[in-house]
């Protein structure tokens, strides 16, 4: 298999290394950046997420990450031993790692857009209506091509300020869901972050978590509403009932207005 990928024509930039994968800024010719992530694959390759990366590259939803190019960079690839070197590298104290890659591994990789943001677990001030709005809009797009995202988790909610929006990134662990019995699955594993943000951020946090009953009950709303038309004032209200009475929810409209809700209600 040949691939239209060459790492000649982009400039890399290290940016992240996990276990089993290497993520660069990779910046073409003209300047453009986009992002590249390999995946390092010790044994026989799952193609389920890769499917899951090619569909996305028909999807163009804003809070989904755009996936421009996706393909697998074989042992007989004319750049994979330099590849191969890249991927044992350890960026971390500039010597070679202690793992390294079986030979005649082939190395999946996606090309994506480059979100110039910063991760829902790294940013200091979340509003978590916007927040749910664009995670549950994503979440309802992903579910009407059948796709699981399985991995929602904050490291991979990214906020883009340039234009107001998070970003669902990592694929890795998605796939097609056939038989639609997984549906639920991203919506539960957003609660999870939602309750997490609102720990962490929440400014009045007194009355708020052992107010089980009102997670529950927005829970419960937020999950019926997945598939009907989301309204933002729908989600004001079921968050302020989560929140209880002093919590003051700001929410950020398209064109620079802000308004203030508080109690349920439209203050500002
Ligand atoms: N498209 C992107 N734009 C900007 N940053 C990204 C992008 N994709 C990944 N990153 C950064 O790299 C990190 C790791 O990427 P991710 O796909 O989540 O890999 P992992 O499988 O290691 O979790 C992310 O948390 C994010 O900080
Ligand atoms: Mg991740």
């Amino acid at each position: 298999m040949t691939s239209p990928f060459s790492l000649f024509s982009y400039n890399l930039q290290f940016m992240h290394e996990a276990e089993d994968a290497k993520v660069f800024k990779a910046t073409d010719m003209t300047g453009k950046q986009f992002v590249v992530k390999f995946t390092l694959v010790y044994g026989n390759y799952d193609p389920a997420a890769h499917e899951v990366y090619s569909e996305l590259m028909t999807i163009n939803h804003p809070n989904l990450v755009k996936v421009f190019e996706v393909g697998i960079i074989m042992p007989q690839h004319p750049e994979y031993k330099q590849l191969y070197n890249m991927m044992n590298w350890d960026y971390d104290n500039g010597s070679v790692a202690e793992v390294s890659l079986p030979t005649n591994t082939a190395i999946p990789y996606v090309l994506m857009e480059y979100i110039d943001g910063v991760s829902v677990d790294n940013k200091s001030e979340i509003e978590p209506i916007s927040l749910c709005q664009d995670m549950l809009a994503a979440i309802k797009v992903l579910q009407n091509h059948s796709i699981v995202h399985d991995d929602v988790q904050t490291q991979n909610i990214l906020f883009d300020p340039t234009n107001n929006r998070y970003v669902l990134i990592d694929f890795d662990l998605s796939y097609h869901d056939a038989d639609g019995e997984d549906t639920h699955r991203d919506v539960d594993l957003f609660m999870e972050v939602l309750l997490h943000v609102l720990r962490v951020n929440q400014p009045v946090t007194n009355s708020l978590l052992p107010n089980t009953t009102a997670i529950n009950k927005f829970y419960n709303a937020t999950v019926t509403m997945i598939s009907p038309d989301l309204g933002v004032d729908d989600y004001t209200t079921l968050l302020s009932q989560l929140l209880g009475g002093d919590y003051v929810l700001t929410l950020p409209l398209e064109h620079g207005v802000t308004e203030v809700w508080q109690h349920g209600v439209r203050i500002q």
